[in-house]
């Protein structure tokens, strides 16, 4: 366990730890309705694909909160729905725990309490599914580590972009806690720097070796340093492979084919979308000028100046040696290996 949660259901409401003042602040939030839920996903109070997945699974809970009559019930948990789904458009899992929720109350009869708890069961299965599939992937994937491994790492995807452990982080802390002398170079991750923010005091405190670099350092460090491989997270993963994660991936994954470092895809099952073809069929979520235009409230971009800010990139199938799932390891061709994972 780590020693913070990222996101906890006390008491019938939802803790969660803001992420937006990390590491300077560690400052836990409640939210007490969906509609605080939605927000915390939009605003980035919780991130990270799987955890906004569990977050909005409990923000379904909540929601029942206003069901005063029975005859309520599939219209406000409808509406729940649509404004989580509403919330961050890339990340599969969102959808993926939503439609859990949904297969228990769109054909449920009963009363409210006990609609109340049957949700709030499978909220707290998602949430502990996590944990379990998050320790499996980190186990399939320790072959691919090797003892004195300097890897490379983009975004967060620690216990703070989940519900605990991480997935190529997870991969990273099993590499570590197993014995291994490993490095891990850390991209900063602009413009949100979930890497030097998030991922960076995640491995301080679990005492792995670590450097922050910038992201545009990746090259050079390949060439310097000698980078054994590079590890990174999912938001949704398309039935071809073509894998959309934070804004930068692309990039990376180009450096490290051209420098041939293998470049792994590390995410569990529920980020894989089947139902979307290939990477072009993803929305990208876009995000505000300010991200971008602002640092810590000064602005450094001229007002006129127009800004792009899209939050995710897709790198293509070709560039990705293989995806890491608590399943096992998938090589391609992904289209087909992929359908294998699901029977
Ligand atoms: O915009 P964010 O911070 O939610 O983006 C997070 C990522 O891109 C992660 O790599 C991805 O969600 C996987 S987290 C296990």
């Amino acid at each position: 366990m780590s020693t913070f949660r990222s996101i906890e259901w006390k008491n019938g409401n939802l803790v969660v730890l803001d992420q937006r003042v990390l590491p300077q602040e560690k400052r836990y939030i409640e939210l007490s309705s969906v509609e605080q839920v939605a927000k915390a996903i939009k605003d980035m109070v919780v991130r990270g694909a799987p955890a906004i997945g569990v977050a909005a699974a409990y923000g379904i809970v909540l929601a029942t909160k206003q069901i005063a009559e029975n005859e309520q019930i599939k219209k406000i948990l409808k509406e729940a729905d649509q404004l989580l789904r509403s919330s961050r458009p890339t990340a599969v899992n969102l959808f993926w725990a939503l439609d859990r929720m949904k297969r228990v109350w769109e054909n449920f009869s009963g009363s409210v309490d006990e609609l109340r708890d049957l949700l709030e069961r499978e909220a707290a299965e998602i949430e502990m599914e996590d944990i379990n599939t998050n320790k499996q992937i980190a186990k399939n994937g320790a072959d691919l580590v090797p003892d004195g491994a300097r890897i490379l790492h983009h975004c967060n995807t620690g216990s703070l972009a989940t519900v605990d452990y991480g997935t190529a982080l997870g991969v990273i802390r099993f590499a570590h806690e197993s014995g291994k002398n490993i490095h891990v170079f850390l991209d900063e991750t602009r413009p949100r720097l979930q890497g030097a923010r998030l991922s960076a005091w995640e491995l301080d405190q679990l005492g792995i070796p670590h450097t922050v670099i910038v992201d545009g350092a990746s090259g050079l460090v390949m060439r310097k340093f000698g980078i054994n491989l590079v590890l990174v997270g999912a938001d949704r993963i398309a039935a071809n492979g073509d894998t959309a994660n934070k804004i930068g991936t692309y990039n990376l994954a180009i450096v490290a084919r051209y420098h041939k470092v293998p470049f792994y895809v590390v995410a569990p099952t529920s980020t894989i979308d089947l139902n979307t073809a290939n990477g072009d069929s993803i929305t990208i979520e876009e995000r505000n000028r300010s991200e971008v235009s602002e640092i810590s409230g000064v602005k450094i971009v001229p007002e006129k100046s127009e800004v792009f800010n899209p939050a995710f990139d897709v790198t293509p199938a070709e560039l990705i040696t293989a995806i890491i799932t608590e399943k096992g390891i998938v090589r391609p061709p992904y289209g087909e290996n992929l359908r294998k994972l699901f029977g």
